[in-house]
């Protein structure tokens, strides 16, 4: 059995203060989901903060990105070391830090590097573009960035499947479909790190995931939770994708 993950990517969004809102209103109505590991992942400023806010509770914190080295002249980065100061996660590889910051396979490689060596657990984002999807390449690109984002790498991690397409845009991908190219990203696993860890690896999915289509991904058989985005901007909305999650694991 893998404990589902439901995480909450902010992405630019929430000042310190909206952050604190947002937390003081979402902890209270997840408080009695402990089926299912909750992770939020605000912007940077508000790491600090919502961490004091989420101490006594289980819900744990994860960063959106941060930098390969350990250290020095890199502008506006982020060391592995200071994400590890407040979060036990770290979101890598994100399609529109791939899109508009230049990320690639071998920079997403880097980065799963030294955060499995700062002892922080990636969520490593993979997905295809409408184009390619359209054009029946899925599982070439998805099982591409697999295997050049995971390789000499080890099993401590995370997958979040968002095909492009579908984040953001309400569009989301069905659950069957969904879980076929997450069957594929599995195999692609045990290619890797052999059946046993395979087995062991949460691999979420992403895109449009709302209250009203989370239980349906999380009844499928390789769907292990979700990358929410715009609806884990409201305590409500992403609560209740927490419940659908519970609701499944306890089932
Ligand atoms: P939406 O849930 O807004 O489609 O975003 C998904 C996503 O990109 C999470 O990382």
């Amino acid at each position: 059995m893998r404990t589902p993950i439901v995480a909450g990517n902010w992405k630019m969004n929430k000042t310190i203060s909206e952050a604190r809102e947002l937390v003081s209103e979402f902890v209270p109505l997840v408080k009695d989901m402990n089926a299912v590991e909750i992770v939020l992942c605000p912007p940077s400023p508000a790491l600090l903060p919502v961490a004091a806010l989420l101490e006594g509770t289980d819900i744990e914190l994860g960063a959106q990105n941060m930098h390969w080295e350990s250290g020095g002249a890199y502008t506006g980065e982020l060391a592995p070391v200071m994400v590890k100061e407040f979060a036990n996660f770290v979101i890598l590889g994100h399609s529109e830090r791939r899109a508009y910051f230049g990320e690639t396979d071998e920079t997403v490689n880097k980065k799963v590097k030294a955060a499995q060596n700062e002892g922080l657990m990636p969520i490593i984002c993979v997905g295809e573009s409408l184009e390619e999807n359209q054009a029946g390449k899925t599982e070439d690109i998805v099982s591409g960035q697999i295997k050049a984002g995971l390789k000499d790498v080890g099993a401590n991690l995370v997958i979040a499947y968002e095909p492009i397409w579908a984040i953001g845009t309400g569009l989301a991908a069905t659950s069957e479909m969904a879980n076929d190219t997450i069957k594929i990203i599995r195999s692609n696993l045990k290619e890797l790190f052999g059946q046993e860890d395979a087995e062991k690896i949460r691999i979420l999915y992403g895109g449009s995931v709302k209250g009203s289509n989370a239980a349906e991904y999380f009844s499928q058989s390789d769907i292990d939770g979700a990358l929410v985005g715009g609806a884990s901007l409201k305590a409500d909305a992403f609560a209740e994708i927490v419940v659908a999650a519970q609701n499944e694991a306890v089932k």
